[in-house]
């Protein structure tokens, strides 16, 4: 085995390495560039994961290295506790500018902190406990963060979790209404796409419609936006398409160029003052790294890249061409039930049409495989192509494509060509199951070898 694979199977992960090893996924990534990543053997990948949506401007953005070069040059202090931060104070501006009227900036080191610093913040404001979430939400995998989490294989290890977090279907304002009626809830905490839950879309109007139902029940409105946001969905942040106006908006992500760790969770001034504003509770939320200058600097150059590169506009523009594209390409294919996205955030979801004998006659086996390897598969053959993508990680069902907002038309063309291959060589799952244990076989055969 790869001697950086073995230590860490030893060291970091067992369980990774050896789930590689079942189909032979194996691969040790060393360099990456814009929409580009190396392996150690010199193969190169377009990369349509983007590190799950946190590499927005692309990896190693010269300017941003050269930013961040400069900083660490100039011996500036990075962790201020004992007054203001000015790296923090420019951070904070900069998004205000942007999420007006959410003005005032909690950061932290990653989505699932920030998701914490939304829940704590809500409970502190409002004097309330419960929180309402929804079915296939994932938010984080701190406890805070998984008490909200809308799938079990992610939670059931770690239960019993926060008390009083309430389970909505994704979409259903008649069951929010329900949940909220009791007047307890101190947050609904949604996103505005689920990404992990496999690039699912509420019903039109659903935002909207669900923030003017909080705001009568007194719960604020929180949207979690650490995959959505920054340009991802084809505008800045996601809920601008929806016209609503969440109380808590929720950062991480690629927020820090896919360099630096960095969460930011904004609200209005009243929201903050009433959790945090006397000052026997100024130091109730934060940690040691928390508004770091490092991760802030890295934060306002990819704020400034993403605008001076017109980076929103390119999302929309070759979102479009990947939607219409893989639409075209995969139409009528009886393993592709749907093909759906806004922006760079494209999903398609596999599994029984009703087209094909199978589809029709064993429907419940298609579900099945279709669910548990086809997307794994796809994935492992894109892969073999060059391109790196993988399935949702709540529906393993759904493959979904989300590449650096920088991907420029040919890379979109190549990615749907190959999409268009890999799934045209399973118009039925006998190939796939084919396929799949004769891969089975041959990994067996060589020890399950990463
Ligand atoms: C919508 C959403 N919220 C929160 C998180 C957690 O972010 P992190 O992995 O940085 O803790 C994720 C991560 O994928 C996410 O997609």
């Amino acid at each position: 085995m790869n001697p950086s694979a073995e230590k860490f199977a030893r060291h970091v992960n067992p369980a990774l390495v050896r789930l590689l090893g079942v189909f032979g996924y194996g691969r040790v990534f060393i360099r990456a560039r814009d929409v580009w990543v190396w392996d150690d053997q010199g193969r190169r990948y377009l990369d349509f994961l983007a590190g799950f949506g946190s590499v927005n401007i692309g990896h190693s953005h010269p300017r941003l290295v050269r930013r961040l070069q400069e900083f660490l040059a100039s011996e500036a202090m990075n962790v201020t506790h004992i007054g203001p931060s000015i790296h923090a104070a420019e951070l904070a501006e900069a998004l205000a500018m942007l999420a007006h009227p959410l003005e005032i900036a909690l950061f932290s080191n990653s989505g699932s902190e920030a998701v914490e610093a939304g829940l704590k913040l809500a409970r502190s404001a409002t004097s309330r406990t419960e929180f309402i979430y929804c079915q296939g939400a994932f938010h984080g995998t701190n406890l805070g963060a998984l008490s909200v989490m809308g799938d079990e294989r992610m939670r059931r290890p770690f239960e019993p979790l926060l008390e009083g977090c309430r389970r909505v279907p994704f979409g259903d304002l008649a069951e929010l209404e329900k949940a909220l009626a009791p007047r307890r809830a101190a947050g609904f905490l949604v996103e505005p796409i689920q990404g992990e839950g496999g690039v699912v879309f509420p019903p039109e109007g659903y935002l909207r419609e669900a923030q003017e139902l909080c705001l009568r029940a007194g719960t604020l409105f929180i949207l979690d936006e650490v995959q959505t946001g920054l340009g991802r969905t084809g505008a800045m942040f996601s809920y601008q398409a929806e016209e609503c106006a969440p109380d808590i908006l929720i950062l991480a992500k690629s927020l820090g160029g896919s360099i630096a760790p960095i969460g930011a969770t904004l609200t209005t001034r009243k929201i903050h003052h009433k959790a945090y504003g006397s000052m026997d509770r100024f130091d109730l939320h934060g940690t040691t790294f928390s508004g770091n200058a490092f991760s802030c600097v890295a934060a306002l150059e990819t704020l400034r890249i993403l605008a001076d590169e017109n980076l929103v506009a390119n999302s929309a523009a070759r979102g479009k061409q990947l939607l219409e594209g893989l639409k075209s390409r995969l139409a009528g294919h009886p393993l592709v039930r749907e093909v759906r996205g806004r922006g760079l955030f494209v999903g398609i979801e596999l599994g029984a049409t009703d087209s094909g004998w199978m589809n029709k006659h064993a429907r419940p086996l298609v579900k099945k495989i279709s669910k548990s390897v086809f997307g794994q598969w796809a994935a492992l053959k894109m892969l073999e192509k060059g391109i790196i993508c993988q399935p949702a990680s709540h529906n393993w069902n759904v493959l979904r494509l989300e590449p650096p907002l920088t991907v420029k038309e040919a890379e979109v063309h190549q990615v749907v060509d190959s999409v268009a291959e890999v799934l045209g060589e399973y118009q039925g799952v006998a190939p796939l199951l084919k396929d799949v244990t004769g891969r089975l076989g041959k990994q067996f055969a060589k020890g399950w070898a990463f």
